[in-house]
């Protein structure tokens, strides 16, 4: 069976329609692909839409202001993409003369940008032969081919990209690439494949061998560590609430939050929090009126970490000195968790 040819006869017929296939504009196909490793196509469209009416052209984007990035990144996760999305539109802007690099080897080279996003570009714009692999190539080669890899190694990433370099379709490359991710995400499912009416049933070790629901093998899931997060949502006699950014690496770098007590431990009354916080701070608050908002935490599921988060309302004795107003406040880029808060907390529309 020539794999190439039946694979790209299936796209012919199968092909989803959408924005970002009407492109080959580097700039849009980057942005596309960056959201498309957070999330899935139909949740990724209108973050693409809404980025591009905000940033249409790179210049537009290394112009921006960060929280604006964030903001309109707000509810992806994965916030470093955004920000490592801003960097290189300002490198590409600055130090390229705005004209988008157009070979593996200098797009390989932009800060966020690893071997995938390199090969789909390359391939997408520029028709080069660059070979994508993402998980749905991983799940159709390892199941067709019968390989046992674990895939989350750099071996198999190796292994993966020649095989697919061997079917490459050397007149379209980007064609190429997008038929094995439609064939991933829409007959090669991680579940309950469509087996009975796929092209390669014939052909394919995984479904001739009783294979489908092992293949493909990973080595292990990674450990996840628990976090338990205290937030202190301080207001003031004007109303207004305090506020502050994460700076520090890991998640969440450059949101904004409010003030956090992290814990070994959870935390359910007051007086084991009151011994967290510092005598100067407890000192501005009343703590008679310190109210734990939710009695069990919120859990937040990243993919290494569970956070266990619990808000606690309280009211501050002084203005505070940088206080947000609540209008001021919606503008800023938080975590999901801290917006859902918000968005039921304030219930007053600012
Ligand atoms: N997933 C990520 N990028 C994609 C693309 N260009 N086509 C289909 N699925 C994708």
């Amino acid at each position: 069976m020539n794999i190439t040819k039946v694979l790209l006869a299936w796209y012919d017929e199968n092909k989803r329609n959408f924005l970002w296939r009407e492109t080959k504009d580097p700039y849009k196909i980057w942005l596309s692909e960056v959201i498309l490793q957070q999330t899935r196509t139909n949740q990724g469209i209108p973050y693409y839409k809404r980025f591009l009416k905000t940033f249409p052209t790179v210049k537009h984007l290394a112009l921006a202001k960060e929280n604006s990035v964030l903001k309109l990144w707000q509810g992806l996760g994965y916030y470093s993409r955004a920000r490592n999305l801003h960097s290189t539109a300002q490198y590409i802007y600055k130090e390229c003369g705005g004209k988008f690099p157009t070979t593996f080897n200098s797009l390989i080279k932009l800060k966020g940008v690893g071997d995938y996003t390199a090969s789909a570009i390359s391939s997408i714009c520029y028709d080069l032969p660059e070979a994508v692999v993402d998980g749905n190539v991983f799940r159709f080669l390892s199941r067709y081919f019968g390989i046992y890899t674990p895939i989350d190694t750099t071996q198999a990433h190796h292994e993966f990209k020649y095989k697919a370099m061997s079917l490459m379709d050397e007149n379209q490359p980007g064609n190429f690439n997008q038929a094995l991710m439609d064939f991933g995400s829409i007959q090669c499912t991680p579940k309950n494949p469509l087996c009975k009416s796929c092209p390669f049933s014939s052909n394919c070790i995984a479904f001739n061998q009783n294979k489908i629901g092992i293949l493909p093998i990973k080595k292990g899931k990674q450990k996840v560590t628990d976090r338990y997060f205290n937030y202190l949502v301080i207001q003031d006699q004007n109303g207004e609430i305090q506020l502050e950014k994460r700076t520090e690496k890991g998640i969440w770098q450059n949101l904004f939050q409010f003030p956090l007590v992290e814990t070994n431990c959870p935390i359910s009354n007051k007086e084991q929090l009151s011994e967290k916080i510092s005598s100067e701070k407890m000192d501005e608050l009343n703590p008679e009126k310190l109210n734990l908002w939710n009695s069990s935490p919120i859990i937040h599921k990243l993919s290494h970490q569970k956070l266990h988060i619990f808000f606690w309302i309280i009211t501050s004795k002084i203005y505070l000195k940088k206080g947000y107003s609540l209008k001021a406040l919606k503008k800023r880029a938080v975590p999901v968790v801290i917006q859902n808060f918000i968005d039921n907390f304030f219930t007053v529309d600012a």
